[in-house]
């Protein structure tokens, strides 16, 4: 298989190192039947696991009765995962909103900036240095990496700040919109501090901007909550993807208030978008997550208690973790050789985003690999 991905699949990713082939609970098996305790979910994406009976039976059952209908139409299982999205958004204090159903994370920050461009058309949109929104063009304009945004060049009026307070009051009424993740997971699990938050929200008022935050990977449950922001912040936007789908291809703009109501007919389109099957599967995954959320802050509080026992310094909030290592894409070889997965989204950072229903007692061996591990280093 590996040859043959080699051969006909492009280079998009490097040569990958196992050949998946079933998974159940918080476990996988590749094709040599070799068993790993999944403590990365697909990055952040499989929230409940593998196998999960209700999300299989809802998928199966909307595929059965209808599996795709164009946007000229729409189905239940779309409108349904709309009103939740925006309830669940209201319930934690957010403002109440309406939502564009999208494919994937990148495609869902596509639809957040034509938003930004509607509102004031011409102007700046602003990102933060070390933030990650996706790969397709626009989204790329606007995730920080140097190595993988410059071969493609920036669409115009993007631009970057650094995570400073005194940077956002700098910002002027140019401004459209202001990107940010409330933890920015792709640069190593950093979250923004609540004060910072603050600044960013005291500064979109200030210049007439929208403050559009990209929860696609801290969303949904992941820190022991639906938002990672909503505690410290409101926003214009929010958008959402990964964990939503509980495995399956789905992106989301909540939009509120004036935005809610800026897409008119002609600004925005996917074929895709707002699948039947797709949101029946969101919408299991949503009743099951809202069962889980204090056992995903429990859980995430004694991983990083048992990690900082071992002397690991930890950054992150639930089943959201960085943990500090020295060479961490060498110990993500030798956790995998032992049959753990995790990966290093930089050289001194293990990310941990289980999924939510994992449990201490499946957590335990990891520790101690890793203890034993930083021992033979
Ligand atoms: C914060 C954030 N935004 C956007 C994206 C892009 O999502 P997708 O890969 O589904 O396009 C990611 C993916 O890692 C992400 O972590």
């Amino acid at each position: 298989m590996i040859d043959q991905y080699e051969a006909y699949y492009q280079n998009a990713f490097g040569t990958p190192a196992l050949v998946m082939d079933r998974g159940e609970g918080v476990y996988v098996w590749d094709t040599e039947g070799k068993k790993y305790l999944d403590l990365l979910a697909g990055i952040a994406v499989n929230a409940l696991g593998y196998g999960d009976t209700s999300m299989v039976e809802a998928m199966v059952d909307q595929a059965g009765r209808l599996a795709h209908v164009s946007n000229f139409f729409t189905t239940a299982p779309q409108v349904n995962l709309a009103k939740r999205l925006v309830s669940l958004l209201v319930d934690e204090g957010g403002a109440p909103g309406k939502v564009f159903l999208a494919n994937s994370g990148a495609e869902a920050n596509e639809g957040a900036m034509k938003l930004a461009m509607l509102h004031k058309p011409g102007g700046t949109i602003v990102a933060l240095e070390g933030g990650f929104h996706g790969r397709t063009l626009g989204s790329l304009s606007i995730t920080h990496k140097p190595t993988i945004r410059e071969p493609f060049g920036q669409i115009p009026g993007c631009e970057f700040i650094p995570s400073e307070i005194e940077a956002l009051q700098a910002l002027g009424d140019d401004v459209a919109a202001i990107f940010l993740e409330p933890i920015q997971g792709e640069r190593g699990v950093v979250p923004l501090s609540p004060e910072f938050l603050a600044a960013a929200r005291a500064t979109a008022d200030r210049i007439g901007a929208l403050l559009v935050i990209d929860e696609i990977q801290t969303g949904m449950g992941r820190t022991g909550r639906w938002f990672a922001h909503t505690e410290h912040v409101r926003a214009d936007v929010v958008t959402l993807a990964k964990g939503l789908g509980g495995g399956m291809p789905v992106g989301a703009i909540i939009a509120t208030g004036e935005a809610a109501d800026l897409f008119t007919p002609g600004s925005h389109g996917s074929t895709f978008g707002g699948n039947p099957v797709v949101a029946a599967a969101s919408l299991a995954v949503l009743d099951k997550v809202a069962g889980l959320l204090d056992q995903v802050s429990a859980t995430g509080e004694w991983l990083r208690g048992r990690l900082e026992s071992e002397g690991f310094p930890v950054r992150g909030s639930g089943l959201l973790l960085g943990v500090t290592v020295t060479d961490a894409p060498g110990l993500v070889v030798q956790l995998r050789d032992r049959g753990y997965i995790v990966n290093a989204p930089n050289e001194n950072t293990l990310r941990l985003a289980p999924p939510l229903i994992i449990t201490p007692e499946e957590l335990e061996p990891f520790i101690e690999d890793l203890r034993d591990l930083r021992g033979l280093t």
